[in-house]
């Protein structure tokens, strides 16, 4: 067990996520209550190298729980992937009197934390993501409502779809990773799910599936596409092209990182804010707070880091089978 420290700070960083706010809440919440104070670092890394914070206490996250975004405020900050901006940044805490920062992020904000850490600094990550791409946890903060948000949309581009007797092509957020797109698509019920860890024969994975379902009655079709897998504007030319039928194509876009958490997202983000607070208040460093078959826990932060997390490859299996 390290040393009980006395002083933290918090950040949110990258893409934002909701309950983003939830967990910073939490990790204010559970620091104050210990009778550690907690300082806000605003925009991401770039507030920890410019000094950019505010003190926060109980009452500072009022409201927090409920609402979307990061209150804090993010950025994606060029500066931290030097040694001079990291250098600052270790300074500045070190002038605040900050003993320990939590990072509220994804994969890149971790590899941010990584570098703070070689320089000295203790440092705990939660996972917060609407990609849910981090292979040490089962769950990233926002995933869930991300695919609700989805979802929804998406659920009002099937009746008008289906009054014109049309192909919709959605495309999903997720640049390096499908698992959002997997999980929408099998929530929507699409055709065809398209993503950018198999690229897939268009003839087989796409076309096919159409044509069988139009023989057999269906009006109308759904293709979700991940932002990583190409242009959605193509799949749709290719699919009127070789199916005749009307497409429309619908890119969701940063909606899908907006709204309300829901309640998955509050009562994890709750949990693994509280966590975080916890290990950092005992001393340790350098962890990565994740959720492995349903307990929360920690695992180290470097090692967490190595692998990429595979697609679920029975629920893309299901996904096929369930098709048409
Ligand atoms: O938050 C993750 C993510 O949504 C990716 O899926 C997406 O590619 C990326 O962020 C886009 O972020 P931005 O437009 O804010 O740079």
């Amino acid at each position: 067990m390290g040393q009980k420290i006395k002083r933290i700070g918090v950040l949110t960083s990258g893409g934002d996520a909701p309950g983003m706010n939830a967990v910073t809440r939490a990790i204010v919440r559970k620091a104050v209550a210990e009778g550690v104070s907690v300082v806000g670092v605003r925009r991401g890394y770039s507030g920890l190298i410019s000094g950019d914070m505010v003190e926060l206490n109980g009452r500072s996250v009022d409201g927090f729980i409920t609402r979307g975004g990061t209150t804090l405020y993010t950025a994606r900050c060029e500066d931290m992937l030097t040694d001079a901006g990291q250098e600052k940044a270790v300074a500045t805490c070190r002038h605040m009197g900050i003993e320990g920062l939590a990072v509220i992020g994804g994969d890149g904000s971790f590899r941010g934390a990584l570098s703070l850490a070689r320089k000295g600094l203790a440092v705990v990550g939660v996972p917060a993501t609407i990609d849910n791409d981090i292979d040490c946890t089962d769950y990233s903060i926002g995933f869930d409502t991300a695919c609700n948000t989805a979802i929804e949309a998406i659920d009002k581009l099937r009746d008008t779809m289906q009054s014109h007797e049309r192909c919709s092509v959605v495309e999903i957020m997720g640049r390096e990773a499908g698992h959002l797109a997997l999980h929408v698509g099998v929530a929507v019920g699409a055709t065809c799910i398209l993503l950018p860890e198999r690229k897939q024969d268009y003839e087989t994975a796409v076309f096919e599936p159409i044509r069988v379902g139009r023989l057999s009655g269906r009006n109308h079709h759904l293709i979700i596409v991940a932002e990583g897998y190409g242009s959605a504007q193509t799949v749709a030319e290719r699919v009127e092209e070789a199916t005749g039928m009307g497409t429309r194509v619908t890119i969701l876009g940063h909606i899908q990182r907006g709204g309300t958490p829901n309640a998955l997202d509050r009562v994890i983000g709750t949990q693994m804010g509280c966590h975080a607070a916890r290990l950092l208040i005992a001393g340790k460093k350098n962890r990565l707070v994740i959720k492995k078959d349903g307990i929360i826990k920690d695992c180290d932060m470097e090692e967490g880091l190595t692998q990429e997390k595979c697609l679920e490859q029975d629920l893309f299996e299901a996904a096929v089978t369930v098709a048409t």
